[in-house]
Protein backbone atom coordinates (compact mmCIF):
# COMPACT_ATOMS: atom_id res chain seq x y z
CA UNK A 1 0.00 0.00 0.00
CA UNK A 2 1.82 3.31 -1.40
CA UNK A 3 5.18 3.22 -2.44
CA UNK A 4 7.75 5.59 -1.70
CA UNK A 5 11.35 6.74 -2.92
CA UNK A 6 14.08 9.09 -1.71
CA UNK A 7 17.24 9.82 -3.62
CA UNK A 8 20.46 11.95 -3.40
CA UNK A 9 23.08 11.66 -5.62
CA UNK A 10 24.30 12.89 -8.96
CA UNK A 11 21.59 11.98 -11.50
CA UNK A 12 18.44 14.34 -11.94
CA UNK A 13 16.43 13.15 -8.62
CA UNK A 14 12.95 13.42 -10.84
CA UNK A 15 13.99 10.75 -13.42
CA UNK A 16 15.27 8.57 -10.23
CA UNK A 17 12.53 8.85 -8.75
CA UNK A 18 9.76 8.81 -11.79
CA UNK A 19 11.33 5.71 -12.70
CA UNK A 20 11.42 4.02 -9.44
CA UNK A 21 7.56 4.84 -8.96
CA UNK A 22 6.39 3.82 -12.39
CA UNK A 23 7.87 0.28 -10.66
CA UNK A 24 6.03 0.66 -7.49
CA UNK A 25 2.95 1.44 -9.16
CA UNK A 26 1.67 -1.98 -7.85
CA UNK A 27 1.36 -0.77 -4.12
CA UNK A 28 -0.86 1.89 -4.71
CA UNK A 29 -1.86 3.89 -7.70
CA UNK A 30 -4.72 6.50 -7.19
CA UNK A 31 -2.54 9.38 -7.33
CA UNK A 32 1.55 10.42 -7.16
CA UNK A 33 3.65 13.14 -6.57
CA UNK A 34 7.21 14.58 -6.35
CA UNK A 35 9.42 17.28 -4.47
CA UNK A 36 12.88 17.78 -5.41
CA UNK A 37 15.00 19.63 -3.72
CA UNK A 38 17.60 22.75 -4.83
CA UNK A 39 17.51 25.57 -2.40
CA UNK A 40 13.62 25.85 -2.43
CA UNK A 41 11.01 22.67 -2.94
CA UNK A 42 9.79 21.78 -6.76
CA UNK A 43 6.58 20.02 -6.14
CA UNK A 44 3.96 18.05 -8.60
CA UNK A 45 1.34 16.43 -7.59
CA UNK A 46 -1.16 14.68 -9.60
CA UNK A 47 -4.45 12.17 -9.68
CA UNK A 48 -4.12 8.94 -11.49
CA UNK A 49 -1.25 6.97 -13.19
CA UNK A 50 2.20 8.36 -12.54
CA UNK A 51 2.94 10.07 -15.92
CA UNK A 52 6.64 10.54 -17.94
CA UNK A 53 9.00 12.75 -16.73
CA UNK A 54 8.74 15.17 -19.85
CA UNK A 55 5.62 16.22 -19.26
CA UNK A 56 6.27 17.66 -16.48
CA UNK A 57 9.07 20.44 -14.87
CA UNK A 58 9.60 18.87 -11.87
CA UNK A 59 13.13 20.97 -11.36
CA UNK A 60 16.56 19.82 -12.08
CA UNK A 61 17.80 18.73 -8.71
CA UNK A 62 20.20 15.91 -7.88
CA UNK A 63 17.47 15.15 -4.30
CA UNK A 64 14.34 14.58 -3.96
CA UNK A 65 11.59 12.23 -2.70
CA UNK A 66 8.40 10.71 -4.74
CA UNK A 67 5.46 8.83 -3.90
CA UNK A 68 2.53 6.43 -5.20
CA UNK A 69 -0.17 6.54 -3.38
CA UNK A 70 -3.37 3.84 -1.95
CA UNK A 71 -6.12 6.23 -0.36
CA UNK A 72 -6.54 5.30 3.08
CA UNK A 73 -7.15 8.77 4.71
CA UNK A 74 -8.86 10.88 2.41
CA UNK A 75 -10.09 10.12 -1.01
CA UNK A 76 -7.34 10.16 -4.02
CA UNK A 77 -7.06 14.25 -4.96
CA UNK A 78 -4.19 16.63 -6.01
CA UNK A 79 -4.53 17.91 -2.24
CA UNK A 80 -4.31 14.25 -0.55
CA UNK A 81 -1.17 13.13 -3.07
CA UNK A 82 1.93 13.19 -1.33
CA UNK A 83 4.65 14.48 -0.42
CA UNK A 84 2.98 16.41 2.13
CA UNK A 85 4.38 20.00 3.32
CA UNK A 86 4.33 21.94 5.98
CA UNK A 87 3.20 25.65 6.03
CA UNK A 88 6.25 27.24 4.40
CA UNK A 89 6.25 24.52 1.78
CA UNK A 90 9.68 24.02 3.21
CA UNK A 91 9.83 20.29 4.41
CA UNK A 92 8.60 17.66 2.20
CA UNK A 93 7.46 14.09 3.80
CA UNK A 94 6.62 10.86 1.60
CA UNK A 95 5.03 8.76 3.67
CA UNK A 96 3.68 4.65 4.10
CA UNK A 97 1.43 3.70 6.72
CA UNK A 98 -1.00 5.22 9.03
CA UNK A 99 -0.13 7.57 11.96
CA UNK A 100 -3.31 6.54 14.09
CA UNK A 101 -3.25 9.34 16.42
CA UNK A 102 -3.51 11.92 14.00
CA UNK A 103 -6.32 13.24 14.63
CA UNK A 104 -5.18 14.67 18.25
CA UNK A 105 -1.83 15.82 16.99
CA UNK A 106 -3.43 17.84 14.21
CA UNK A 107 -5.88 19.61 16.31
CA UNK A 108 -3.23 20.53 18.50
CA UNK A 109 -1.43 21.82 15.12
CA UNK A 110 -4.08 23.88 14.44
CA UNK A 111 -4.16 25.35 17.28
CA UNK A 112 -0.40 26.12 17.62
CA UNK A 113 -1.42 27.49 14.00
CA UNK A 114 -0.41 25.54 11.59
CA UNK A 115 -2.47 25.18 8.48
CA UNK A 116 -3.48 22.09 6.92
CA UNK A 117 -4.09 21.49 3.38
CA UNK A 118 -4.97 17.94 2.60
CA UNK A 119 -7.52 15.39 4.73
CA UNK A 120 -4.79 12.89 5.24
CA UNK A 121 -3.17 11.65 8.15
CA UNK A 122 0.75 12.28 6.73
CA UNK A 123 0.13 15.51 6.72
CA UNK A 124 0.94 16.07 10.64
CA UNK A 125 4.68 14.80 10.06
CA UNK A 126 5.96 17.74 7.53
CA UNK A 127 3.71 20.25 10.49
CA UNK A 128 5.10 18.46 12.93
CA UNK A 129 9.23 18.59 11.78
CA UNK A 130 8.47 21.67 10.74
CA UNK A 131 7.36 22.54 15.24
CA UNK A 132 11.09 20.93 15.83
CA UNK A 133 12.90 22.44 13.34
CA UNK A 134 15.51 25.09 14.03
CA UNK A 135 18.51 24.21 12.16
CA UNK A 136 18.93 20.26 11.05
CA UNK A 137 16.17 18.11 9.73
CA UNK A 138 17.84 15.23 11.56
CA UNK A 139 17.17 16.55 14.90
CA UNK A 140 13.75 17.92 14.24
CA UNK A 141 12.54 14.36 12.02
CA UNK A 142 14.21 12.54 15.79
CA UNK A 143 11.56 14.83 17.62
CA UNK A 144 8.63 14.56 15.61
CA UNK A 145 8.57 10.39 15.63
CA UNK A 146 8.25 10.54 19.52
CA UNK A 147 4.97 11.89 19.05
CA UNK A 148 3.98 9.30 16.53
CA UNK A 149 1.58 6.20 17.25
CA UNK A 150 1.12 3.86 14.38
CA UNK A 151 3.01 2.77 11.53
CA UNK A 152 5.63 4.29 9.39
CA UNK A 153 8.18 4.67 6.77
CA UNK A 154 8.47 7.98 5.58
CA UNK A 155 11.14 10.01 3.97
CA UNK A 156 11.60 14.06 5.08
CA UNK A 157 14.12 16.68 3.20
CA UNK A 158 13.83 20.01 3.78
CA UNK A 159 14.73 22.63 0.71
CA UNK A 160 17.67 24.17 2.62
CA UNK A 161 19.39 20.98 3.56
CA UNK A 162 21.49 18.77 1.12
CA UNK A 163 20.13 15.68 3.02
CA UNK A 164 17.18 13.26 3.70
CA UNK A 165 15.81 11.80 6.68
CA UNK A 166 13.98 8.52 6.79
CA UNK A 167 12.24 6.29 9.45
CA UNK A 168 11.06 2.91 9.54
CA UNK A 169 8.36 1.41 11.86
CA UNK A 170 5.95 -1.36 11.29
CA UNK A 171 6.41 -0.38 7.44
CA UNK A 172 8.49 -1.49 4.83
CA UNK A 173 11.63 0.26 3.52
CA UNK A 174 15.26 -0.65 2.11
CA UNK A 175 18.47 1.76 1.43
CA UNK A 176 19.90 1.13 -1.83
CA UNK A 177 23.57 1.95 -1.80
CA UNK A 178 25.10 2.88 -5.13
CA UNK A 179 28.44 4.65 -6.22
CA UNK A 180 28.02 7.66 -4.87
CA UNK A 181 24.55 7.55 -4.27
CA UNK A 182 21.75 6.37 -2.32
CA UNK A 183 18.04 5.42 -2.26
CA UNK A 184 15.69 4.72 -0.20
CA UNK A 185 12.35 2.77 -1.23
CA UNK A 186 9.51 0.79 -0.38
CA UNK A 187 10.94 -2.56 -1.94
CA UNK A 188 14.04 -3.60 -3.77
CA UNK A 189 12.23 -3.53 -7.31
CA UNK A 190 12.11 0.18 -7.27
CA UNK A 191 15.68 0.77 -7.83
CA UNK A 192 17.24 -2.21 -9.07
CA UNK A 193 17.76 -0.39 -12.18
CA UNK A 194 20.16 1.32 -9.85
CA UNK A 195 21.91 -0.71 -7.29
CA UNK A 196 21.38 -4.27 -5.80
CA UNK A 197 23.61 -3.14 -3.04
CA UNK A 198 20.65 -3.22 -0.46
CA UNK A 199 20.13 -2.66 3.72
CA UNK A 200 17.17 -4.16 5.01
CA UNK A 201 16.19 -0.90 7.69
CA UNK A 202 14.68 -2.68 11.14
CA UNK A 203 11.77 -1.10 13.01
CA UNK A 204 12.82 1.77 14.65
CA UNK A 205 16.11 2.90 12.32
CA UNK A 206 16.53 6.03 11.18
CA UNK A 207 19.18 6.56 8.23
CA UNK A 208 20.37 9.99 7.75
CA UNK A 209 21.44 10.49 3.48
CA UNK A 210 24.35 12.97 2.92
CA UNK A 211 26.74 13.49 -0.09
CA UNK A 212 29.21 12.12 2.13
CA UNK A 213 27.24 8.69 2.84
CA UNK A 214 24.72 7.22 5.02
CA UNK A 215 24.57 6.52 8.93
CA UNK A 216 21.58 5.05 10.73
CA UNK A 217 20.63 5.46 13.96
CA UNK A 218 18.38 3.12 16.37
CA UNK A 219 17.50 3.86 20.11
CA UNK A 220 19.26 7.32 19.82
CA UNK A 221 22.54 5.09 18.72
CA UNK A 222 24.38 4.36 15.87
CA UNK A 223 24.24 1.03 14.36
CA UNK A 224 25.61 -1.30 11.72
CA UNK A 225 23.54 -2.61 9.42
CA UNK A 226 24.84 -5.56 6.55
CA UNK A 227 24.67 -3.92 3.04
CA UNK A 228 23.15 -7.52 1.41
CA UNK A 229 23.51 -8.42 -2.53
CA UNK A 230 20.26 -8.73 -3.96
CA UNK A 231 19.92 -11.96 -6.66
CA UNK A 232 17.19 -9.59 -8.73
CA UNK A 233 18.17 -7.91 -11.81
CA UNK A 234 16.34 -5.56 -13.76
CA UNK A 235 15.01 -7.58 -16.53
CA UNK A 236 12.96 -9.40 -13.58
CA UNK A 237 10.98 -5.78 -13.33
CA UNK A 238 10.36 -5.14 -16.71
CA UNK A 239 7.70 -6.85 -19.14
CA UNK A 240 10.23 -8.00 -21.40
CA UNK A 241 7.51 -8.57 -24.32
CA UNK A 242 4.87 -9.44 -22.74
CA UNK A 243 1.68 -7.73 -22.74
CA UNK A 244 1.16 -7.63 -19.13
CA UNK A 245 3.71 -8.51 -16.33
CA UNK A 246 0.60 -11.46 -14.89
CA UNK A 247 1.27 -13.36 -18.07
CA UNK A 248 5.61 -12.96 -18.35
CA UNK A 249 4.90 -14.23 -14.62
CA UNK A 250 3.08 -16.98 -15.16
CA UNK A 251 5.46 -17.87 -17.93
CA UNK A 252 8.34 -17.52 -15.80
CA UNK A 253 6.58 -20.41 -13.57
CA UNK A 254 8.42 -23.38 -14.70
CA UNK A 255 11.67 -21.84 -13.79
CA UNK A 256 10.76 -20.88 -10.55
CA UNK A 257 9.54 -24.06 -9.47
CA UNK A 258 13.09 -25.63 -10.85
CA UNK A 259 14.82 -22.83 -8.74
CA UNK A 260 12.85 -23.83 -5.36
CA UNK A 261 13.22 -27.06 -5.34
CA UNK A 262 17.09 -26.78 -5.99
CA UNK A 263 16.99 -24.78 -3.30
CA UNK A 264 15.55 -27.62 -1.21
CA UNK A 265 15.86 -31.13 -3.16
CA UNK A 266 19.08 -32.61 -4.93
CA UNK A 267 18.73 -36.43 -4.76
CA UNK A 268 17.31 -36.07 -1.60
CA UNK A 269 15.77 -33.76 0.62
CA UNK A 270 17.96 -31.35 2.26
CA UNK A 271 15.42 -29.26 4.63
CA UNK A 272 16.36 -28.84 8.63
CA UNK A 273 13.39 -29.63 9.77
CA UNK A 274 14.63 -29.69 13.66
CA UNK A 275 11.92 -26.37 14.12
CA UNK A 276 8.87 -29.03 13.86
CA UNK A 277 10.61 -31.30 16.34
CA UNK A 278 7.86 -32.60 18.89
CA UNK A 279 5.08 -30.70 17.52
CA UNK A 280 1.42 -31.60 18.04
CA UNK A 281 -0.29 -29.37 15.58
CA UNK A 282 0.45 -26.82 12.94
CA UNK A 283 -0.68 -23.86 12.72
CA UNK A 284 -0.97 -21.95 8.97
CA UNK A 285 -1.84 -18.14 8.91
CA UNK A 286 -1.89 -16.26 5.47
CA UNK A 287 -4.12 -14.05 3.52
CA UNK A 288 -5.58 -14.41 -0.15
CA UNK A 289 -3.83 -16.53 -2.75
CA UNK A 290 -0.91 -17.11 0.09
CA UNK A 291 -4.04 -18.54 2.23
CA UNK A 292 -5.48 -20.47 -0.30
CA UNK A 293 -1.43 -22.41 -0.58
CA UNK A 294 -1.73 -22.64 2.82
CA UNK A 295 -5.35 -25.22 2.52
CA UNK A 296 -3.34 -27.34 -0.09
CA UNK A 297 -0.66 -27.55 2.22
CA UNK A 298 -3.39 -28.48 4.87
CA UNK A 299 -4.37 -31.32 2.61
CA UNK A 300 -0.75 -32.45 1.51
CA UNK A 301 0.72 -32.32 4.70
CA UNK A 302 -2.40 -34.02 6.92
CA UNK A 303 -2.37 -37.00 4.33
CA UNK A 304 1.20 -37.62 4.50
CA UNK A 305 1.85 -36.93 8.00
CA UNK A 306 -0.83 -37.05 10.11
CA UNK A 307 0.09 -34.01 11.70
CA UNK A 308 -3.15 -32.16 12.25
CA UNK A 309 -3.11 -28.55 10.35
CA UNK A 310 -5.39 -25.72 10.98
CA UNK A 311 -5.12 -23.04 8.53
CA UNK A 312 -6.67 -19.09 9.88
CA UNK A 313 -6.68 -16.33 7.35
CA UNK A 314 -4.42 -13.87 9.79
CA UNK A 315 -6.97 -11.39 9.87
CA UNK A 316 -9.27 -13.66 11.96
CA UNK A 317 -6.53 -15.56 14.13
CA UNK A 318 -5.46 -12.16 15.55
CA UNK A 319 -8.75 -11.67 16.95
CA UNK A 320 -9.13 -15.21 18.57
CA UNK A 321 -5.91 -16.22 18.54
CA UNK A 322 -6.04 -19.42 20.65
CA UNK A 323 -3.13 -22.23 20.28
CA UNK A 324 -2.59 -25.52 22.48
CA UNK A 325 0.22 -28.26 23.19
CA UNK A 326 3.75 -27.31 20.84
CA UNK A 327 2.16 -25.91 17.59
CA UNK A 328 4.45 -25.28 14.86
CA UNK A 329 3.03 -21.69 13.08
CA UNK A 330 3.99 -21.13 9.18
CA UNK A 331 3.37 -18.13 7.89
CA UNK A 332 2.66 -17.91 3.75
CA UNK A 333 3.30 -14.16 2.83
CA UNK A 334 5.14 -13.71 -0.44
CA UNK A 335 5.76 -9.96 0.39
CA UNK A 336 6.60 -10.43 3.66
CA UNK A 337 5.03 -7.37 4.71
CA UNK A 338 1.41 -7.67 4.64
CA UNK A 339 0.32 -6.22 8.31
CA UNK A 340 -2.32 -8.93 9.52
CA UNK A 341 -0.11 -11.74 8.57
CA UNK A 342 2.99 -9.66 10.81
CA UNK A 343 0.53 -9.42 13.72
CA UNK A 344 -0.90 -13.01 13.08
CA UNK A 345 3.06 -13.87 13.87
CA UNK A 346 3.61 -12.02 16.76
CA UNK A 347 0.84 -13.21 18.49
CA UNK A 348 1.37 -16.89 17.76
CA UNK A 349 4.63 -16.31 19.19
CA UNK A 350 2.89 -14.63 22.41
CA UNK A 351 1.10 -18.33 22.62
CA UNK A 352 5.01 -20.35 22.51
CA UNK A 353 4.62 -21.02 18.91
CA UNK A 354 7.59 -21.62 16.72
CA UNK A 355 7.15 -19.65 13.75
CA UNK A 356 8.44 -20.60 10.21
CA UNK A 357 7.45 -18.25 7.59
CA UNK A 358 7.60 -18.72 4.01
CA UNK A 359 7.99 -16.18 2.12
CA UNK A 360 10.17 -14.45 -1.85
CA UNK A 361 11.29 -11.51 -0.17
CA UNK A 362 15.15 -11.66 1.59
CA UNK A 363 15.06 -9.20 4.51
CA UNK A 364 11.29 -8.97 4.80
CA UNK A 365 9.60 -7.94 7.87
CA UNK A 366 8.43 -11.77 8.30
CA UNK A 367 11.49 -13.04 7.76
CA UNK A 368 12.77 -11.08 11.24
CA UNK A 369 9.96 -12.14 13.16
CA UNK A 370 9.92 -15.72 12.29
CA UNK A 371 12.14 -18.29 13.95
CA UNK A 372 12.65 -19.93 10.65
CA UNK A 373 12.80 -18.56 7.48
CA UNK A 374 11.86 -20.95 4.07
CA UNK A 375 12.43 -18.88 1.03
CA UNK A 376 10.70 -19.40 -2.42
CA UNK A 377 12.67 -18.19 -5.62
CA UNK A 378 9.54 -16.98 -7.05
CA UNK A 379 12.14 -13.19 -8.23
CA UNK A 380 10.55 -10.12 -7.90
CA UNK A 381 6.47 -10.55 -8.59
CA UNK A 382 5.24 -7.24 -10.31
CA UNK A 383 1.50 -8.09 -10.73
CA UNK A 384 -0.92 -7.49 -8.48
CA UNK A 385 -2.51 -10.96 -8.77
CA UNK A 386 0.00 -13.90 -7.19
CA UNK A 387 0.92 -16.34 -9.74
CA UNK A 388 4.40 -17.62 -9.73
CA UNK A 389 4.91 -16.86 -6.19
CA UNK A 390 1.63 -19.27 -5.25
CA UNK A 391 2.48 -22.26 -7.17
CA UNK A 392 6.22 -21.76 -5.48
CA UNK A 393 4.84 -21.19 -1.66
CA UNK A 394 2.89 -24.80 -2.65
CA UNK A 395 6.25 -26.44 -3.88
CA UNK A 396 7.41 -25.57 -0.39
CA UNK A 397 4.96 -26.57 1.26
CA UNK A 398 5.28 -30.22 -0.74
CA UNK A 399 8.71 -30.88 0.40
CA UNK A 400 8.16 -29.68 3.76
CA UNK A 401 5.34 -32.28 4.12
CA UNK A 402 7.48 -34.67 2.27
CA UNK A 403 10.46 -33.83 4.88
CA UNK A 404 8.26 -34.53 7.89
CA UNK A 405 6.67 -37.63 6.13
CA UNK A 406 7.15 -40.89 7.64
CA UNK A 407 6.91 -43.20 4.31
CA UNK A 408 9.22 -45.64 2.85
CA UNK A 409 12.11 -44.31 1.07
CA UNK A 410 11.65 -45.46 -2.02
CA UNK A 411 8.06 -43.60 -1.69
CA UNK A 412 9.51 -40.59 -1.02
CA UNK A 413 12.20 -41.00 -3.97
CA UNK A 414 8.95 -41.10 -6.57
CA UNK A 415 7.53 -38.39 -4.95
CA UNK A 416 10.26 -36.35 -5.56
CA UNK A 417 10.83 -37.54 -9.12
CA UNK A 418 7.48 -36.71 -9.80
CA UNK A 419 7.67 -33.24 -8.17
CA UNK A 420 11.07 -32.79 -10.53
CA UNK A 421 9.16 -33.51 -13.68
CA UNK A 422 6.20 -30.43 -12.50
CA UNK A 423 8.13 -27.60 -14.37
CA UNK A 424 8.05 -29.48 -17.51
CA UNK A 425 4.38 -30.29 -17.24
CA UNK A 426 3.47 -26.66 -16.47
CA UNK A 427 5.35 -26.12 -19.94
CA UNK A 428 2.91 -27.97 -21.44
CA UNK A 429 0.17 -26.42 -20.38
CA UNK A 430 1.76 -22.46 -21.37
CA UNK A 431 2.33 -24.03 -25.15
CA UNK A 432 -1.23 -24.87 -25.14
CA UNK A 433 -2.34 -21.83 -23.72
CA UNK A 434 -4.10 -20.81 -27.21
CA UNK A 435 -6.86 -23.59 -26.24
CA UNK A 436 -7.33 -21.47 -22.79
CA UNK A 437 -7.49 -18.55 -24.57
CA UNK A 438 -10.50 -19.90 -26.53
CA UNK A 439 -12.61 -20.83 -23.68
CA UNK A 440 -11.62 -17.94 -21.99
CA UNK A 441 -12.99 -15.21 -24.75
CA UNK A 442 -16.12 -17.43 -24.29
CA UNK A 443 -16.58 -17.25 -20.56
CA UNK A 444 -15.92 -13.27 -20.58
CA UNK A 445 -19.29 -12.20 -21.56
CA UNK A 446 -20.84 -13.80 -18.12
CA UNK A 447 -20.65 -11.98 -14.83
CA UNK A 448 -21.00 -14.64 -12.30
CA UNK A 449 -19.05 -17.87 -12.09
CA UNK A 450 -19.13 -20.71 -9.55
CA UNK A 451 -15.69 -22.75 -9.30
CA UNK A 452 -16.04 -25.93 -7.86
CA UNK A 453 -14.13 -28.80 -6.67
CA UNK A 454 -13.89 -32.07 -4.05
CA UNK A 455 -11.21 -32.75 -1.56
CA UNK A 456 -7.85 -31.04 -2.40
CA UNK A 457 -10.06 -29.71 -5.70
CA UNK A 458 -11.56 -27.29 -3.14
CA UNK A 459 -8.62 -24.74 -2.58
CA UNK A 460 -8.06 -25.17 -6.36
CA UNK A 461 -11.08 -23.73 -6.79
CA UNK A 462 -10.93 -20.66 -4.37
CA UNK A 463 -8.13 -20.05 -5.78
CA UNK A 464 -9.31 -19.78 -8.97
CA UNK A 465 -12.23 -17.77 -8.37
CA UNK A 466 -9.80 -15.30 -6.40
CA UNK A 467 -7.93 -15.25 -9.36
CA UNK A 468 -10.78 -14.81 -11.87
CA UNK A 469 -12.44 -12.50 -9.68
CA UNK A 470 -9.30 -9.90 -9.15
CA UNK A 471 -8.49 -8.92 -12.06
CA UNK A 472 -11.69 -9.82 -14.96
CA UNK A 473 -14.02 -8.19 -12.18
CA UNK A 474 -16.41 -10.96 -12.77
CA UNK A 475 -18.42 -11.92 -9.46
CA UNK A 476 -16.59 -15.96 -9.18
CA UNK A 477 -16.89 -17.96 -6.12
CA UNK A 478 -15.59 -21.04 -4.79
CA UNK A 479 -17.33 -24.05 -3.12
CA UNK A 480 -16.86 -27.37 -2.25
CA UNK A 481 -19.16 -28.95 -5.13
CA UNK A 482 -20.53 -31.11 -2.48
CA UNK A 483 -22.15 -28.37 -0.17
CA UNK A 484 -23.51 -27.05 -4.02
CA UNK A 485 -27.24 -27.95 -3.20
CA UNK A 486 -26.92 -26.87 0.19
CA UNK A 487 -28.15 -23.39 -0.86
CA UNK A 488 -25.86 -21.94 -4.10
CA UNK A 489 -27.37 -24.46 -6.17
CA UNK A 490 -30.02 -21.83 -6.21
CA UNK A 491 -27.81 -19.56 -8.21
CA UNK A 492 -27.13 -22.06 -11.11
CA UNK A 493 -28.45 -21.52 -14.60
CA UNK A 494 -27.39 -20.85 -18.28
CA UNK A 495 -25.78 -17.14 -16.91
CA UNK A 496 -23.58 -18.83 -14.49
CA UNK A 497 -20.77 -21.09 -15.80
CA UNK A 498 -19.53 -23.70 -13.82
CA UNK A 499 -15.76 -24.08 -13.37
CA UNK A 500 -15.03 -27.57 -12.41
CA UNK A 501 -11.59 -28.55 -10.48
CA UNK A 502 -12.31 -32.53 -11.16
CA UNK A 503 -8.83 -34.82 -9.92
CA UNK A 504 -8.54 -38.75 -10.55
CA UNK A 505 -8.51 -39.37 -6.82
CA UNK A 506 -11.13 -40.83 -4.94
CA UNK A 507 -13.30 -37.87 -5.11
CA UNK A 508 -13.48 -38.26 -8.84
CA UNK A 509 -16.97 -40.76 -9.44
CA UNK A 510 -18.93 -38.56 -7.16
CA UNK A 511 -17.44 -35.10 -8.66
CA UNK A 512 -18.80 -36.75 -11.76
CA UNK A 513 -22.08 -36.80 -10.43
CA UNK A 514 -21.69 -33.55 -8.77
CA UNK A 515 -21.73 -31.89 -12.63
CA UNK A 516 -24.10 -34.18 -13.67
CA UNK A 517 -26.56 -32.13 -11.18
CA UNK A 518 -25.42 -28.70 -11.52
CA UNK A 519 -25.83 -29.82 -16.16
CA UNK A 520 -29.01 -30.19 -15.19
CA UNK A 521 -29.76 -27.15 -13.86
CA UNK A 522 -28.08 -25.44 -17.52
CA UNK A 523 -25.05 -24.04 -16.36
CA UNK A 524 -21.96 -24.51 -18.68
CA UNK A 525 -19.63 -26.64 -16.81
CA UNK A 526 -15.52 -26.02 -17.84
CA UNK A 527 -13.47 -29.16 -16.45
CA UNK A 528 -10.51 -29.05 -15.39
CA UNK A 529 -9.40 -32.33 -15.97
CA UNK A 530 -6.07 -34.96 -16.84
CA UNK A 531 -5.30 -34.88 -20.62
CA UNK A 532 -6.28 -38.19 -20.58
CA UNK A 533 -9.79 -38.29 -19.26
CA UNK A 534 -11.79 -39.37 -22.04
CA UNK A 535 -14.89 -39.87 -19.74
CA UNK A 536 -15.09 -35.99 -18.70
CA UNK A 537 -15.69 -35.04 -21.99
CA UNK A 538 -19.01 -36.80 -22.11
CA UNK A 539 -20.47 -34.63 -19.49
CA UNK A 540 -19.10 -30.99 -19.43
CA UNK A 541 -19.49 -28.44 -21.98
CA UNK A 542 -15.42 -27.30 -22.48
CA UNK A 543 -12.27 -29.50 -21.09
CA UNK A 544 -9.04 -27.47 -20.19
CA UNK A 545 -6.76 -30.18 -20.72
CA UNK A 546 -3.58 -30.38 -18.04
CA UNK A 547 -0.88 -32.86 -18.05
CA UNK A 548 -1.65 -36.07 -15.98
CA UNK A 549 0.56 -35.80 -12.57
CA UNK A 550 0.10 -37.50 -8.87
CA UNK A 551 -3.25 -36.32 -7.71
CA UNK A 552 -1.96 -34.66 -4.65
CA UNK A 553 0.25 -32.29 -7.43
CA UNK A 554 -2.57 -31.58 -9.39
CA UNK A 555 -2.91 -28.15 -7.55
CA UNK A 556 0.28 -26.87 -9.19
CA UNK A 557 -0.84 -27.95 -13.15
CA UNK A 558 -4.55 -26.96 -12.62
CA UNK A 559 -3.39 -23.73 -10.72
CA UNK A 560 -1.38 -22.71 -13.31
CA UNK A 561 -4.23 -23.48 -15.66
CA UNK A 562 -6.58 -21.41 -14.13
CA UNK A 563 -4.35 -18.48 -14.09
CA UNK A 564 -3.92 -18.53 -17.48
CA UNK A 565 -8.13 -18.67 -17.98
CA UNK A 566 -8.59 -15.73 -15.67
CA UNK A 567 -5.62 -13.63 -17.47
CA UNK A 568 -7.53 -14.09 -20.99
CA UNK A 569 -10.77 -13.75 -19.60
CA UNK A 570 -9.77 -10.51 -17.87
CA UNK A 571 -7.68 -9.42 -21.24
CA UNK A 572 -11.03 -10.11 -23.45
CA UNK A 573 -13.18 -7.79 -21.03
CA UNK A 574 -10.23 -5.50 -21.81
CA UNK A 575 -9.01 -5.09 -17.59
CA UNK A 576 -6.24 -3.39 -16.67
CA UNK A 577 -4.83 -6.55 -15.42
CA UNK A 578 -2.02 -6.18 -13.80
CA UNK A 579 -2.76 -3.48 -11.26
CA UNK A 580 -6.83 -4.58 -10.90
CA UNK A 581 -8.93 -1.36 -9.39
CA UNK A 582 -8.95 -0.94 -5.91
CA UNK A 583 -6.18 -3.34 -4.84
CA UNK A 584 -2.42 -3.56 -4.15
CA UNK A 585 0.04 -5.77 -3.78
CA UNK A 586 1.51 -5.40 -0.32
CA UNK A 587 -1.02 -4.81 2.41
CA UNK A 588 0.79 -3.22 5.17
CA UNK A 589 -2.42 -2.03 6.83
CA UNK A 590 -4.63 -4.35 8.79
C1 LIG B 1 -4.22 -12.33 -4.87
C2 LIG B 1 -3.13 -11.86 -4.06
C3 LIG B 1 -3.41 -11.52 -2.64
C4 LIG B 1 -2.21 -11.87 -1.74
C5 LIG B 1 -2.47 -11.41 -0.31
C6 LIG B 1 -1.35 -11.82 0.63
O1 LIG B 1 -3.78 -12.65 -6.16
O2 LIG B 1 -2.02 -11.71 -4.50
O3 LIG B 1 -4.56 -12.16 -2.18
O4 LIG B 1 -2.00 -13.25 -1.78
O5 LIG B 1 -2.61 -10.02 -0.28
O6 LIG B 1 -0.13 -11.26 0.24
P1 LIG B 1 1.24 -11.84 0.76
O7 LIG B 1 1.38 -13.23 0.23
O8 LIG B 1 2.28 -10.92 0.25
O9 LIG B 1 1.14 -11.85 2.26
Amino acid sequence: MCGIVGYLGFRRADEVIISSLKRLEYRGYDSWGVAIGNGKLSLVKKVGAIGDVEEYSIGDGTLGVGHTRWATHGKPSESNAHPHTDCKNNIAVVHNGIISNFQMLKEKLIEEGHEFKSETDTEVIPHLIEKYYKNSIEDAVINCIVNLRGSYAFVAMCANERKLVACRYKSPLILGVGDKEFFLASDVTAILEYTSRIVYLQDGDIVILTDDGFKILNDCVEVDRQIELVPWGIKDAKKSGYDHFMIKEIHETPKVVEDTLSEYVSDEIELDVSFAAGISEILIIACGTSYHAGLIGKYVIEGLTGIPVRVEYASEFNYHPLLVGRPLAIAITQSGETADTLEAMKKAKKFGARVVTITNVLGSTATRIADHTLYIRAGPEICVAATKSFIAQLIVLYVLALKLANLPRHEINELILELKLIPERIQRILDAKDEIEKIAKRLAKFENMMYVGRGIGYPIALEGALKMKEISYIHAEGYPAGELKHGPFALLGEKTPVIASVIEDPTYEIMLNNIKEVKARDSIVVAIANEDDKEIDKYVDWVVKVPKTNPMFSPITQSVALQILAYYTAKERGCEIDKPRHLAKSVTVE
